[in-house]
């Protein structure tokens, strides 16, 4: 089942002698469970590629269709509450609120939506990315790579139709980068959860089922799947 498809995604930014095309005809797709990385040199287009399918802001021309529904179709209020019951982002920058705790931070979109948090569940995710003694702490008493394991657990928590990842372990050395990307898979995994990731690091990306490579706004591959 396709849960994320683009159509000749354009995005371009400026006018005449100044524009910029980021993304010139993006055309993909992908299935429900699988762990995609976006690789690309520094301003090939990934993070404007990322917003596009995020809805974060809106492309020139082509359509994003998420779960079945099209983005362009909603109005700003609708597309609110879409990306906040359907998408879960992870940055470089992790984004906590410096005054919650760990597991204020990770309920905390659960709860603006309304909804009650799932406990039994955002505890298992709690366990796989072994935060359970940090409950109660706030995010300046942790480390980098658990500051990033809380933005993990934060994106799962409402069961989003994808997760976007934006270099991830931009922020991260190498060992962190690595067991945090393991802990990533490993609850994709777990939960069935699709996850689409941004790199410009090829060893980050080896991580992913697929890859499709972007280069001056086009996706050069359209994804070469990895044998387990
Ligand atoms: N808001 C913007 N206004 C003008 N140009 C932009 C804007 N955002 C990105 N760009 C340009 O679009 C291209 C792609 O940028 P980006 O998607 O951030 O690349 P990447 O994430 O791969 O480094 C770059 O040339 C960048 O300078
Ligand atoms: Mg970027």
């Amino acid at each position: 089942m396709k849960i994320l498809e683009t159509k000749d995604l354009q995005k371009i930014y400026g006018k005449g002698e100044t524009e910029i095309r980021a993304l010139d005809g993006v055309s993909f797709s992908v299935e429900k469970g699988e762990f995609v990385a976006i690789v690309g040199t520094s301003g090939s287009g990934k993070s404007t590629l990322l917003h596009m399918i995020g809805g974060l802001d809106v492309p020139s021309s082509g359509k994003v269709t998420v779960d079945g529904q099209e983005l362009s179709h909603m109005n700003d209020e609708e597309l609110t509450i879409f990306r906040r019951r359907n998408i879960g982002f992870v940055f470089q920058q992790y984004n906590l609120v410096h005054m919650l705790n760990v597991w204020e931070n990770i309920v905390l979109p659960v709860r603006l939506d309304g909804r009650k948090p799932q406990k039994k569940y955002i505890h298992s995710i709690i366990r796989i990315l072994g935060l359970e003694e940090k409950m109660e702490s706030l995010p300046s008493a942790l480390s980098g790579g658990q500051q990033q394991r809380v933005a993990i657990a934060r994106a799962l928590a409402a069961k989003p139709a994808i997760l976007l990842a934006d270099e991830p372990t931009g922020n991260l050395d190498s060992k962190t980068s690595q067991d945090v990307m393991g802990l990533l898979k490993m609850t994709g995994r777990q939960f069935h959860q699709t996850i689409v990731m941004i790199t410009h690091n090829e060893e980050i990306a080896q991580t992913a089922d697929r890859i499709l490579r972007i280069e001056d706004g086009r996706l050069r591959s359209s994804g070469e799947v990895r044998a387990w």
